[in-house]
């Protein structure tokens, strides 16, 4: 920026932002506007000449995948003291769980229930980017993911809009921290926008198909959630929702998102995703697509360099206004602004704490810990007590893995910081009793039994035998989706042979999805869900089997049977022929030359039960908690008043332990069919053995309100059922009544 300028804008001041932007914008040349809407990729730890050219000269705004501090001080210098303008660049990187300490995967962190652990993940993970000089992430992922076959459901907070919203506003929190302009904080960015998660049979990139009450009921909650929260900015999807690709989707980027929700930051595309336009059968070519994505409202180009090309030339022809290019420029700069780039540029590694020290390892343990599931405990197996034991096999292919434990999207993870279940075991025996290890599978996905004569072996000699398995890191994730989501190679056979052996066996799962494990469950007598847990799964998986700390995730996702029932999901609707334990009717029972009228009649498939084999906030613990007393605090609910909801919970075990305390609504009769369940408010609630605690909700009527026949958004009063129990099948119900408005009392009026 020459020196004039400069003190211009330090008259302004950065107090009056929208002045400064629009003072900036004012001083900016046609093609230095355009530049700062290309996101490019880095060149991995140097800056090339071309690319210094292009940041000099101003045709570059933001930079993704450049993680080597002096190399992104470097870009920045060239950006802030050799471009004409000065104006410092965004650094994105996809920073989902972690940084060089990784945490549980998204899908996992949603399983702990708890906004803190979020939170507190992602301003870990925000502290160690920023050492690098990376401002930006392109996290929060709050597409809602009801196909486990769609490797990115690893990346997501489960399948429930209101789970997803709570956890996704604590994650935009924790990247941007209190003040966005903390050089510890991040912008965050919430994507994919928008229904991405229905990609047809969870193929990714894949077309979705979501009616307009569907994609606002269930897919758009989250990303409201994130931007009020404050989000700096969005990230277009790369699919085509009903023959409209979000790049060019006007109805998503505008209308909704700026017209209706009033966003002010700025719409990133996904990669390459404007180009594609083309692709997808939309436009001639990158001109068209570039005119398309800009009329949308898609702010910067990620990679394609396709506004790069044609932006300007599309604004001196007057095919996109230069209003709107303006509008693009200011929603960048209000953000740079934010991050006090202008400011502090630079990045100095020194000033902050070191990545994987012990208090972001602590807090990744913590992560691990509440984001285990505890789905089976046959005869209260776990935990095990080292006094009571002897020998312990430990078998599996992902039982000593210190990278596949990560998960995906895990570039700057580190996995030389990583703790193996294994090495933590052998840790907690101290000698007390042996333990063996014994591969049995070189991979998840090795069809070859000849490891299972020694797996067997050491499961014979054992006091109890647990086996880790699932998926490797590389199962999931974008673009790794998979047809069939039962375990992968020979893994189920590896359950059985061990399992034959009567030795009592644990499964830990370390998976990236929910997977369909009917035909081997009966075999198991523990299971625990440990997902892929992050640099600190040893410890933490140490510390629950031990029973140093017990279990309290729930899942944030159903469990299917098998993979033809997906999508399985709690707040389905009820059809008009709901399935009912009487009208199921198993093929297998169906006697020779039945008519065709023999079966149920109702809503199931014949090869398998019509329940899931574990239901959306299922999770045990090592104690039991019951629930009694459920009261409301009214009966009658105006529809712009709150009720309230109390019920007891009481540790009825003997350890202590934690309840995620989950409360349910129906709306059995409204204009549209609503969902046979939905979540709408949930605590977790730590108790003593034998204490007992009233946990109390307020549940606004404003949390009843769907879109209407004519999608404007309605509360309609008539009868609510609740219910408030420890998973999406809790029995312990209520009702209400939602009645019209309260008159306003005469002081009211007056
Ligand atoms: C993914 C995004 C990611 C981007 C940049 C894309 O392929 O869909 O989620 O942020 O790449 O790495």
């Amino acid at each position: 920026m020459t020196r004039t300028e400069t003190a211009i804008l330090d008259r302004i001041g950065r107090d009056e932002p929208e002045a400064f932007v629009q003072e900036l914008l004012a001083r900016m040349t046609l093609p230095e506007k355009v530049g700062q809407l290309n996101l490019v990729n880095g060149q991995g730890g140097h800056v090339g000449d071309d690319l210094a050219a292009h940041v000099r000269e101003g045709r570059v705004g933001a930079v993704l995948n450049e993680v080597d501090p002096a190399t992104v001080n470097e870009l920045q210098r060239l950006a802030v003291d050799e471009s004409r303008l000065g104006i410092p660049l965004l650094v994105g990187r996809d920073v989902i769980h972690g940084f060089r300490t990784v945490f549980p995967i998204p899908l996992a962190q949603a399983c702990s229930w708890d906004p803190e652990v979020v939170r507190q993940g992602a301003r870990v993970a925000a502290l160690e980017a920023a050492s690098r000089g990376v401002n930006w992430t392109f996290a929060p992922m709050v597409d809602i993911g009801r196909d486990p076959r769609w490797g990115r459901v690893a990346e997501c907070l489960g399948e429930d809009p209101h789970l997803a919203s709570i956890l996704a506003a604590a994650m935009v929190e924790g990247f941007q921290g209190e003040d966005l302009s903390d050089p510890g904080s991040l912008a965050a960015c919430a994507k994919h926008f928008a229904g991405y998660g229905a990609s047809e049979s969870g193929k990714d990139y894949a077309s979705t198909n979501i009616p307009e009450r569907e994609l606002r009921s269930v897919h758009l909650p989250p990303f409201r959630a994130a931007a009020d929260a404050g989000v700096a900015s969005f990230m277009a999807s790369f699919s085509d929702l009903d023959g409209i690709p979000a790049s060019a989707n006007h109805f998503l980027m505008t209308q909704v998102l700026r017209q209706e929700w009033d966003f002010r930051g700025f719409v990133v595309s996904d990669w390459d995703s404007i180009p594609q336009l083309t692709v997808h059968g939309l436009t001639r070519g990158p001109r068209g697509a570039a005119r398309e994505a800009a009329m949308a409202g898609v702010d910067m180009d990620m990679a394609g360099w396709t506004y790069l090309s044609h932006l300007g030339e599309l604004v001196e022809s007057g095919d996109v206004p230069a209003e709107r290019l303006d509008e693009m420029v200011a929603a960048v700069l209000r953000v740079k602004l934010r991050l006090g780039l202008f400011d502090h540029p630079w990045t100095n590694p020194a000033a902050f704490p070191a990545p994987g020290n012990p208090d972001h390892r602590a807090a990744a343990r913590e992560a691990a810990i509440r984001s285990t599931v505890l789905l089976k405990n046959e005869g209260s197996l776990l935990p095990l007590s080292p006094g009571n034991l002897t020998r312990l096999s430990v078998i599996g292919p992902l039982a000593d893995e210190p990278h596949e434990q990560l998960g995906t999207w895990i570039f700057d993870g580190d996995p030389s910081l990583s703790t193996t279940p294994l090495q933590a075991l052998r840790e907690s025996s101290e000698g007390r009793f042996a333990v063996r290890y014994v591969r049995g599978l070189e991979t998840t996905r090795d069809r070859s039994h000849d490891g299972f004569h020694e797996a067997v072996a050491a499961a014979e000699e054992a006091d109890v035998a647990i086996l880790f398995l699932g998926e490797e890191a590389i199962l999931s994730g974008e673009a790794h989706c998979r047809a069939d989501i039962s375990l992968p190679g020979a893994q189920e056979d590896l359950i059985r042979a061990v399992a034959a052996t009567r030795t009592p066996v644990v499964v830990v799962l370390m998976a990236g999805r929910p997977l369909a494990l009917e035909s081997v469950v009966e075999e198991v007598d523990a299971l625990l869900c440990a997902w892929h847990p992050g640099t600190e799964a040893g410890p933490a998986l140490a510390d629950l089997l031990f029973g140093v700390r017990s279990p309290s995730g729930k899942l944030a996702a159903t469990f299917p049977r098998v993979t033809g029932q997906v999508p399985i999901y709690y707040a389905h609707r009820n059809t008009g022929k709901p399935v009912s334990p009487e009208s199921w009717t198993h093929m297998d029972h169906l006697p020779r030359g039945a008519p065709q009228l023999s079966a149920g009649m109702t809503s199931f498939h014949m090869d398998t039960h019509f329940t899931p084999l574990f239901p959306f906030g299922h999770g045990l613990s090592y104690t039991r908690f019951e629930y009694s007393g459920l009261t409301l605090d009214r009966h009658e609910v105006p529809v712009d008043r709150a009720v309230g909801v109390y019920v007891q919970v009481t540790n009825a075990g003997a350890r202590r332990g934690t309840e995620v305390v989950q409360l349910y609504v129906r709306d059995p009769v409204a204009s549209v069919t609503r969902p046979v369940r939905e979540l709408k408010a949930f605590r977790r609630v730590e108790l003593e053995p034998g204490e007992t605690r009233t946990v109390r909700f307020v549940l606004h009527a404003s949390q009843l309100a769907f879109p209407g026949r004519n999608m404007r958004s309605v509360v309609e009063p008539g009868r609510i059922q609740v219910w408030v129990g420890g998973s999406s099948e809790a029995s312990l119900g209520s009702e209400f009544e939602l009645v019209e408005k309260t008159p306003p009392t005469e002081a009211e009026s007056a």
